[in-house]
C-alpha cells in the first residue's frame, strides 16, 4: 500500500520527490562522478576499426590501376543511365530527352579515353579523374532536376521515382571515389567497410524492386523472387550499419562480408538468368535487356569491392 502511495506522490508538486529533491539528486550524482578515480580506457585490442582508424596513402601504381578500373566501369554505367533515363520519359519531357542524348555521347567519349587514350602514368590518370569528376558533377545536377520534377509530378511516363533517385545517387558515389583516389587516400577501415557495403547493398535491394516492376504482371514467380531479393538486401543494409556494434573483430567482419557475398552471388546469378530469358523472349516485361546487363554488372562490381575489402581485412594481424 505504501509503495502505491509513493508512486502517486511522485507527480505531485511539493512532495518529497518534487523539483528540489530531483535537483539534490543530480547534485549528489555529480559529486559521485567527480569522485570517481581516473581510469584510462583501453581500446579492445581486437577492434579492427579502432586499430586502423588512420587510413593510408596508396602507392602510385595502385592509384593508376584503381583509377583506370573505376573510370572504365563507371563511365559505361553513366552512359547507360543516360539511355535508361531517355527511354521511359514521355514527350512533355523533351528537353530532358535531348540532354540525356548529349550525356550519353559525353560519357561514351570519356569511356573511350579511359579504355584507349590514357597513358598509364600518374599525371595522365589524374587528369582523366578530374575530367570524369567534372562530367559527373554536371550529370548529377541534371539528374537532380529530373528527380525533382518527377517528385513534383511535372512529367509522367514509365520512369519511377525510386529509379530517378537511384540513378541520381550513383554519380555522387563515383565523384567521392574518384576524389579520394586523386588524393591517393585509402579511408580508415570503418568508413570503407560500412559505407561501401551500405551503398552497394541498398543498390542491390533497389535493383530487385525495379525488376519486380519491370516484369509482366503474369510473371508471378519471378516477381515474387525479385521481391524476396529486395527484402533480403534491405535487411543486409541494416546489418552493414550494425557491424561496428559487435565489436568489429577480424572474424566478425569477415563473416559479414561472407554473408553479403553469398547473397550477391545469388542475386547476380538470378539476374544473369533473367537477362538470358528476356533476351530470348521467354519472359515478358517492359525492361530493356541492356539495362538488365547494367544491373548484373553492378552486382559483379559489388563482388569485386567485397574482394578488395576482404583482402584489406585479411592482411591485418
Ligand atoms: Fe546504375
Ligand atoms: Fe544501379
Amino acid at each position: 500500500m505504501e509503495a502505491v502511495n509513493n508512486e502517486e506522490n511522485r507527480d505531485k508538486p511539493g512532495s518529497e520527490l518534487g523539483y528540489e529533491s530531483i535537483k539534490q539528486l543530480i547534485k549528489d550524482g555529480n559529486k559521485t562522478i567527480a569522485n570517481l578515480p581516473e581510469r584510462e580506457v583501453e581500446p579492445a585490442q581486437d577492434n579492427l576499426f579502432l586499430k586502423l582508424s588512420g587510413g593510408n596513402i596508396i602507392s602510385e601504381q595502385e592509384f593508376i590501376e584503381r583509377s583506370l578500373k573505376e573510370n572504365q566501369f563507371w563511365m559505361r554505367i553513366m552512359m547507360e543511365h543516360a539511355f535508361a533515363l531517355r527511354i521511359p520519359l514521355p514527350n512533355e519531357a523533351t528537353k530532358y530527352i535531348k540532354k540525356s542524348e548529349d550525356f550519353q555521347k559525353s560519357f561514351e567519349k570519356q569511356l573511350h579515353k579511359a579504355l584507349h587514350e590514357t597513358a598509364k602514368e600518374f599525371k595522365a590518370v589524374k587528369k582523366l579523374n578530374e575530367e570524369s569528376i567534372n562530367l559527373l558533377y554536371e550529370a548529377a545536377e541534371f539528374k537532380e532536376k529530373v528527380f525533382k520534377d518527377n517528385v513534383e509530378g511535372k512529367y509522367r511516363g514509365l520512369f519511377w521515382t525510386m529509379e530517378a533517385e537511384h540513378i541520381r545517387r550513383e554519380p555522387l558515389y563515383v565523384i567521392k571515389t574518384l576524389q579520394r583516389l586523386n588524393k591517393r587516400i585509402e579511408r580508415p577501415l570503418r568508413e570503407d567497410i560500412i559505407e561501401e557495403n551500405e551503398f552497394f547493398l541498398k543498390i542491390m535491394a533497389e535493383h530487385g524492386a525495379f525488376l519486380s516492376h519491370f516484369l509482366d504482371m503474369n510473371e508471378d514467380e519471378l516477381i515474387e523472387l525479385a521481391r524476396l531479393f529486395t527484402t533480403k538486401f534491405k535487411l543486409l543494409t541494416l546489418q552493414a550499419r550494425n557491424i561496428e556494434i559487435e565489436p568489429p573483430t577480424k572474424t566478425a567482419i569477415l563473416s559479414h562480408l561472407t554473408i553479403f557475398r553469398g547473397a550477391t552471388i545469388t542475386l547476380h546469378d538470378f539476374l544473369v538468368e533473367v537477362s538470358r530469358l528476356a533476351g530470348t523472349g521467354e519472359i515478358r516485361g517492359v525492361m530493356d535487356p541492356n539495362l538488365l546487363g547494367h544491373v548484373t554488372r553492378e552486382a559483379a562490381k559489388y563482388l569485386s569491392v567485397l574482394d578488395r575489402l576482404e583482402a584489406r581485412v585479411k592482411q591485418q594481424h
